[in-house]
């Protein structure tokens, strides 16, 4: 699941991982360009489109389903999804966050690190639970932060950290390598 330019998803693709399909919330993104042309199923899923979230969520999910996806990766979606969907992939579904959770969870992760003074940042893959950023940490990957940094730098340096992590996390799932959350 993607929201915009697909960095990760490239990174996932070029690590030989196989992804059925690819929803997006917003259309005219990169990231579905990057799906498109591996030919990977795709479909964009505004939330605009429907009348409630509720119905964008089981457009999304009836997506997935379809799709025949056994795990569902979150790679840069940038909205919050209801109880009742990640329900719906109890145990099944995952994202990236580009912090050291439980430090800044949400937005402007960068930014907020280098404001607070911290030495390290990076990103965190973690299996989703309802609470925002809070279910149980699979694997982080930590990046130094320069003194001459700014959020811009720093985000640079945590997205290739993202790139490296991510497609290895997923593999490992799937190879039941991962302790499935409880
Ligand atoms: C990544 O840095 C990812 O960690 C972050 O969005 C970026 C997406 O980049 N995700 C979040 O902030 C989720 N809350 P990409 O589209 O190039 O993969």
């Amino acid at each position: 699941m993607i929201s915009g330019k697909g960095s990760n998803l490239a990174a996932i693709l070029e690590a030989g991982v196989p992804v059925k399909a690819v929803v997006s919330n917003r259309s005219g993104v990169g990231g579905l360009d990057i799906a498109r042309a591996a030919g990977i199923q795709i479909a964009a899923i505004e939330r605009k489109a429907f009348a409630g979230r509720t119905e964008w969520e089981d457009a999304m999910a009836g997506f997935i389903e379809a799709a025949g996806c056994n795990l569902v990766a979150l790679a840069g979606f940038m909205r919050i999804l209801s109880g009742a969907f990640i329900d719906r992939f109890k145990g099944r579904i995952v994202n990236l966050h580009p912090s050291l959770l439980p430090d800044f969870k949400g937005l402007d992760t960068h930014a907020r690190a280098l404001a607070a003074g911290k030495k390290e940042h990076g990103c965190t893959a973690h299996w989703i639970i309802p609470e925002l950023d809070e279910g149980p940490i699979i694997r982080q990957a930590k990046v130094k932060i320069r003194p001459e940094d700014t959020p811009q730098t720093l985000q640079e340096r945590v997205l290739a950290a993202e790139h490296m992590m991510y497609p290895q996390v997923i593999k490992d799932i799937l190879a039941g390598r991962v302790d499935l959350p409880e």
